[in-house]
């Protein structure tokens, strides 16, 4: 049975390289949390925030100010560590993305190895689940993976878009179309067994329709494209009141001065 598409879908906006720029200078500039506002005002439907094990960008404090001020939900991307699952259980996030994580990895590369991990996944996902927190699995679309996410009792995959945005980004047409068919039957296949569908990873301005355009993705979350670029749309104007700021002060002095 072909399901009726949704007729909305949710963007999940990831702010982690905001941290990752706040963190160069170790200050306060730029928050993560007045990034957040900003996406919801502009329509992000949800916030995604990666706590990672060596809190390259994200780090408690933030999810703490997230969580109790956001007013949207929080996605809170973490490994299935015994650390993690403690603070998502604090902070009982809206839901929780588990994804594999390395640390000499730059992002996160691949999906988990849920058919490898399945015993220890299964108290992990319980546990959350139990504290009312809905459970995402970043996945490879492939058959074996998403139907041994449904066995662990996840209650969403998110579909690792990572391969088919370097495929765009290298004019492989052909390979970014093939990965475009494995995407949308992991998508059909993972609905058919009652898991809600997301994807994300990589996704910029040209290559997120054709993943809108699939009927079972209810959420894309994006966020290292929209940061990068954000530089573009905000630079500007940011530089324009500098220069006015500056302007302004100098001839107030030289007004002094010759007054
Ligand atoms: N989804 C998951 C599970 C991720 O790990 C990431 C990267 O943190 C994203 C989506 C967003 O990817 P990008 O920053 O490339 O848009």
């Amino acid at each position: 049975m072909t399901r009726a598409p949704h007729s909305t879908i949710r963007l999940g906006v990831n702010i982690d390289h905001v941290a990752t720029i706040r963190n160069a200078r170790g200050g306060r500039h730029p928050d993560p949390l007045r990034a957040a506002h900003l996406a919801v005002e502009a329509g992000a439907d949800g916030i995604t925030a990666h706590l990672r094990e060596d809190r390259r960008h994200i780090s408690d404090q933030d999810i703490a100010r997230l969580k109790s001020e956001l007013t949207r939900p929080l996605n809170l991307e973490m490994a299935a560590t015994a650390e993690m699952v403690a603070i998502a259980l604090r902070h009982v996030p809206n839901a929780c993305c588990l994804v594999p994580e390395r640390r000499e990895e730059r992002t996160t590369e691949g999906g988990l190895d849920i058919v490898g991990q399945q015993r220890q996944l299964v108290p992990v996902v319980a546990e959350l689940k139990a504290a009312g927190i809905r459970v995402s699995l970043f996945v490879e679309p492939d058959s074996r993976t998403i139907a041994a996410s449904a066995a662990v009792g996840a209650d969403i995959v998110e579909l690792h878009t990572g391969r088919y945005c370097e495929f765009a980004a290298d004019d492989d047409s052909k390979g970014a179309a093939a990965e475009l068919v494995r995407i949308a039957k992991a998508a059909a296949e993972a609905a058919a067994l009652g898991l809600e569908v997301h994807a994300g990873h990589g996704l910029t301005f040209n290559t997120v329709a054709p993943l809108a355009r699939m009927p079972e993705i209810v959420e894309l979350n994006i966020g290292h494209f929209l940061i990068g670029e954000a530089i573009f749309g905000g630079l500007h104007g940011a530089v324009r009141r500098m220069r006015a700021l500056m302007d302004e002060a100098r001839q107030k002095v030289s007004g002094r001065v010759s007054a």
